[in-house]
């Protein structure tokens, strides 16, 4: 059996359209202004580190939100503040408090490991009521170079001793959960949104559309 669950944060733990679905940004244009952001949120992440060009996930946060804003015509519209604010208490996926618990209550750990800042993740957690389920929240700001770069997914193993293939590492990130696999983690992809598999290096073990089912799942590692 699996003792250690590593979880990405945004997008399987913390629903990241929730910013602009409560923002009160009308209905035709959310949707729109919450995938730029991700999409370029990522793109950034991803160019400044091929560039060594680090700087931390807020930072990041802020510069998408400003292109998907301008992209919409809102740069105008006072928005920005709001969903920096909703970005930063973002609402957790339905199934997630019940199933962390129910893990614990089994004896497995549970830990983050996320392109987040410290402070972003703190933030999450605490406002997701979830403070206490981590035994550790694990951020990039360690190694100064965003996921999918292996000194990202090495963090686990130097916090928590454990060797890869004793790790199950959970992402709805595709990218994310190739490169996971090709690091060595058992993998289970959470493809929320129902999407394709990545062409990358590395592969999900499993795949699953939500964490109802990750209980029984881990219990036949
Ligand atoms: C994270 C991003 C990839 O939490 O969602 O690391």
């Amino acid at each position: 059996m699996v003792a250690l669950c590593v979880f990405d944060a945004y997008g399987t733990l913390f629903d990241v359209d929730a910013a602009a679905r409560e923002s009160g940004i009308a209905a035709e244009i959310w949707p729109r202004l919450s995938a730029d952001w991700r999409r370029k949120q990522l793109e950034y992440t991803w160019l400044r580190s091929v560039a060594g060009a680090h700087v931390d996930f807020w930072q990041i946060t802020q510069d998408a939100l400003d292109w998907a804003l301008e992209a919409q015509g809102l740069r105008e519209a006072g928005s920005r503040a709001q969903l920096l604010a909703l970005y930063r208490h973002l609402a957790v996926f339905p199934e997630v408090p019940a199933v962390l618990a129910l893990l614990r209550a089994r004896g497995v750990a549970l830990a983050i490991l996320s392109n987040g800042s410290r402070a972003m993740l703190e933030d999450a957690v605490h406002a997701a009521g979830l403070d206490g389920s981590f035994a550790a929240l694990l951020s990039v700001d360690a190694v100064g170079v965003f996921k999918p770069a292996r000194a990202v997914y090495d963090l686990v193993g130097q916090r928590f001793g454990a060797a890869p293939q004793e790790v199950l590492f959970v992402s709805s990130n595709g990218w994310d959960i190739c490169a996971g696999a090709a690091y060595g983690f058992r993998t289970l992809w959470l493809n929320r949104a129902g999407l394709p598999m990545d062409r990358l290096h590395g592969a999900p073990e499993a795949e699953m559309r939500n964490m109802t089912d990750l209980p029984r799942y881990i219990r036949e590692l």
